[in-house]
């Protein structure tokens, strides 16, 4: 199953590879920064046909396909291009994000970039790897050590929770953070250690959904920033290392006041 996963990745990936710097035919989805190319759709198509020939009966919640949250017992939880406004700009921080949950428990989980060669993956109880090195989430646990990763939500100039006020505070306390333009990869660079702490507002089930499995196999923690098991229906997500984990909660606990 893991190779030919693999395998139909590595072809998706080829797709997107060499489409990152021609001109895309783009469309608007809920704002002016909301795009979705022609690109996304074919490797969405591509995808489906493959992965429901691997797993017949399989579904799929997949970003330019799916209506509302569902669940299905075997299903395929995926984000053809993850990055898209990057994509669009030819900035190679874009990934393949797929994820397969069995019966509701995540039980694979990948995350491609093809433009830089990185392979992030994970089977449920298996543990995480890049390009098939184990990888761990980092040891920091002082603020002062860390590098985190954030996003900003595509309605950011009307949305009253655009996570400025969350940069802001962060960007204090640590050494930096970033703002790649991909969740998915924001994730599975914590996964790998890279990141030591990850927040968003506003993902959505395709974003995380690899990502999570990742950083829990890499000895991770993911919640809501009320600390409850993240779940797809929430607003908001922290990851991390479980002593940056629990910092951050903290933390968000004074921005929340
Ligand atoms: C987006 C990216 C981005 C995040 C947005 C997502 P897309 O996905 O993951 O990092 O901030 O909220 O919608 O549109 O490029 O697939
Ligand atoms: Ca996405
Ligand atoms: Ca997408």
């Amino acid at each position: 199953m893991r190779n030919h996963i693999i395998d139909i990745l590595t072809e998706a990936g080829k797709i997107i590879s060499s489409r990152i710097h021609t001109k895309k035919i783009i469309n608007h989805k809920s704002t002016d920064v909301d795009l979705v190319t022609e690109v996304d759709r074919e490797v969405e198509l591509f995808l489906m046909n493959k992965l429901s020939a691997l797993l017949p009966g399989s579904e799929f919640l997949s970003e330019e396909t799916a209506s509302e949250i569902k669940t299905a017992e075997k299903l395929w939880v995926m984000d053809p291009i993850d990055g898209t406004l990057n994509f669009v700009h030819g900035f190679p921080m874009v990934c393949i994000s797929l994820a397969l949950h069995e019966d509701g428990i995540p039980t694979y989980a990948y995350v491609y970039n093809p433009l830089i060669n990185y392979l992030f993956e994970a089977q449920k109880g298996k543990g995480a790897k890049l390009n098939g090195i184990d990888i761990h989430v980092s040891s920091h646990t002082k603020l002062k050590e860390c590098l985190f990763s954030t996003g900003f939500p595509y309605d950011y100039p009307t949305n009253k929770e655009n996570n400025l006020n969350y940069f802001d505070h962060f960007n204090r306390l640590v050494q930096g953070v970033r703002r790649p333009g991909s969740a998915a990869m924001d994730l599975a660079f914590t996964a790998a250690g890279t990141f030591d702490g990850f927040w968003e507002w506003h993902l959505k089930p395709w974003d995380v959904a690899a990502g999570i499995l990742l950083i829990e196999e890499a000895g991770g923690i993911v919640t809501n920033f009320d600390g409850q098991p993240y779940k797809f229906s929430d607003d908001h997500i922290v990851a991390g290392n479980p002593v940056i984990h629990a910092i951050m909660l903290n933390e968000i606990k004074k921005i929340r006041k």
